[in-house]
């Protein structure tokens, strides 16, 4: 049942504050200000030398931005690997690491065969997951639920925001169990995650503007995404929805990449799509623009109004997401690059929630 909606994938854009909420509400005491201990059920993170996290497709890039989140405030080295890649390498496996593995589907080939490896190799493997009935889930030695829902859509949104959920959860857990934050550290970052839903749904009013900037890049042939920080897994997995979705060529760069190739393509008909909050890396992501700007390239910016303001850069489409601590940018960001992706595709005509050539589960290699 798509209610209201025109297809299942704005459905479950929609259904984002809830279910985020649910999954933070079920790893975080928001009243207490503290993780709760029980739901991530004995993973002994103090222990730990390494954590390797192994995924596909958009549960990959929100394992990318756990990466961020687990070694600035766990102090914990992370390997991210694409599952196809990590199976097959043969790279050794530390006898006090944790694998980690992301699937909605729990039934992904690839990433159930890394499970394996990481298992015959000696390690504990946790299970992030939404099908908790799934391959995945049963062979784990730990299952940290997303508590997303059904995802029918092929191109996922609300799985991906759970995932992100339970890696910040995570994160900060593995913060406190290895001393490197305090007690004011741990509360200040869960009031800062309990305030997600309720800026999900500030961006949600921002459809109507993604709308009609969406209008005018479905007539262009090729989008870049660009970002820093955990924006830039973001600019990757912008790429990703919008050409699963609308089969429009898009790429996304670390915007400190820009110089080291990608700028070549830059002209007058390629739009760049900028992912940058007002954050300590703002001015190098700014310079990034005055690049694209000088030679005609078209930039849509998604910041703050601190941003806007410190930009000062002539001929850019700004979108103005609230302010907030950089923790949480990723969660809330996502949401205006959903929609751009979704109504792109929409006034293509595509067959949004079916994609050519994809499939929901993807079992075989
Ligand atoms: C993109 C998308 C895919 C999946 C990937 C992994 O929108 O849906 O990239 O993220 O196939 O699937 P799961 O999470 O089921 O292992």
């Amino acid at each position: 049942d798509k209610g209201n909606h025109r297809h299942f994938m704005a459905k479950e854009i929609y259904e984002q504050p809830e279910v985020v909420g649910h999954t933070l509400g079920h790893y975080l005491d928001f009243a207490g200000g503290r993780c709760a201990p029980d739901a991530i059920g004995g993973i002994d993170f103090a222990s730990l030398d390494r954590l390797s996290i192994t995924a596909c497709g958009t549960a990959y890039y929100a394992g990318l931005v756990a990466k961020y989140w687990f070694e600035r405030f766990a102090r914990l080295p992370v390997d991210i690997d694409i599952a196809s890649e990590f199976r097959y390498r043969e790279q050794p496996l530390t006898p006090n690491g944790l694998s980690i593995v992301v699937s909605q589907s729990g039934e992904t080939a690839d990433t159930l065969a890394s499970l394996r490896y990481a298992k015959a190799e000696g390690q504990k493997v946790a299970a992030i997951v939404n099908v908790q009935e799934s391959t995945i889930a049963r062979e784990s030695d730990f299952v940290l639920p997303t508590l997303a829902g059904p995802e029918i859509g092929v191109a996922s949104t609300k799985a991906f925001s759970c995932q992100l959920s339970v890696l910040a959860s995570l994160a900060v857990a593995a913060g406190k169990a290895r001393g490197h934050l305090t007690d004011v550290d741990e509360e200040r970052l869960v009031r800062a995650l309990s305030e997600i839903p309720r800026l999900m749904s500030q961006a949600l009013r921002l459809e109507t503007q993604m709308e009609a900037l969406a209008r005018d890049l479905a007539k262009v042939q090729h989008i870049l995404y660009l970002g820093r920080g955990t924006s830039y897994p973001l600019a990757l997995e912008g790429a990703l929805k919008l050409k699963e979705i609308s089969y429009i060529h898009a790429e996304g760069y670390a915007a400190g990449e820009l110089k080291h190739g990608p700028i070549a393509l830059i002209d007058e008909n390629m739009p760049v799509v900028v992912i940058a909050p007002y954050d300590r890396i703002f001015d190098k992501t700014v310079s990034n623009m005055q690049e694209v700007a000088a030679r005609g390239g078209r930039i849509i910016l998604l910041t703050d109004p601190k941003g806007r303001d410190a930009a000062a850069i002539d001929a850019v489409e700004t979108v103005i997401l609230p302010e907030m601590p950089s923790t949480i940018t990723p969660l809330v960001y996502t949401i205006p690059i959903q929609l751009l992706a979704y109504h792109t595709a929409v006034f293509m005509g595509t067959d949004v929630d079916q994609p050519r050539n994809l499939a929901k589960s993807v079992t075989v290699e």
